[in-house]
């Protein structure tokens, strides 16, 4: 049975201090990952103090962006052995904030995501339109394009236990969640397109939906049949916020 997953996007927020506490409240109510799967995604320089509160728990955690470089001259950057390093398992890779505010393109996240997968990360690829985009129609075409990037270099085994997000743009800590059935016609059509290549592959994909996700629609998405789990931005800041959408999954 497909088991919900629940991942926390923290972008660039927390302390220490204030990651004791959230972690420390997360791990003493859903520890156990028994009503879902659960994911957090600190600052890199957060990842270390995660991997001591959550070793030996079901927990997984990543880093919300990486290098495909595995290691050089590129200062600021962070490669996916270092990663590895820290206990993670997963990396967010092509979320919103990077291709509108660092210009990422979809080669270099689809660089990005193969040295993920030649790392032995789980990539979590985030896709999604903007509002102009979505109001011109033109939504499947872009998250088939940023697909498209993605395949062209991998191929559909690229997708083999891989996680996709998708996250419209206008729907991003704006409060404006798409309907459960804006998000599920999304979904399915992602899972359609890759199906086409590989059913087994796309049957067993993760397709988490993002975007002003909290306690109160949570349930309502995950009930749909291609929504596997939520990426979850301003909501996984706050522990009571969290486990309020932890919870709606194991309904
Ligand atoms: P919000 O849940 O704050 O809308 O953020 C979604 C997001 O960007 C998660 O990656």
């Amino acid at each position: 049975m497909r088991k919900i997953l629940v991942a926390g996007n923290w972008k660039m927020h927390g302390s220490e201090a204030m990651i004791n506490e959230l972690l420390g409240t997360v791990i003493d109510n859903a520890g156990a990952c028994e009503a879902a799967d659960i994911a957090v995604f600190p600052p890199f320089p957060y990842l270390a103090q995660v991997q001591s509160l959550a070793a030996g728990s079901p927990l997984k955690w990543g880093a919300q962006n990486l290098n495909a470089h595995t290691s050089g001259a590129y200062t600021g950057e962070v490669g996916a052995g270092m990663l590895l390093e820290f206990g993670c398992s997963m990396v967010l890779l092509g979320h919103s904030e990077r291709r509108t505010l660092y210009q990422e393109t979809d080669r270099q996240i689809a660089e990005k995501f193969t040295a993920a997968r030649n790392a032995g990360l789980t990539p979590v690829l985030c896709i999604g339109e903007s509002l102009t985009e979505r109001e011109a129609g033109a939504t499947e075409q872009v998250v088939d394009r940023q697909l498209d990037a993605v395949l062209e270099n991998t191929g559909i085994g690229g997708f083999a236990n891989a996680i996709i997000a998708y996250e419209p743009v206008w729907a991003i800590g704006t409060g404006k969640t798409a309907t459960a059935g804006q998000a599920q016609q999304v979904h399915a059509h992602i899972r359609d397109k890759l199906s086409a290549l590989d059913g087994t592959i796309a049957g067993q994909l993760r397709i988490l939906y993002g975007g002003s996700v909290n306690g109160s629609n949570a349930a309502e998405l995950f009930a749909e049949r291609d929504i596997d789990g939520g990426l979850i931005g301003g909501a996984s800041l706050k522990a009571e916020d969290f486990l309020a959408i932890y919870n709606a999954a194991g309904q």
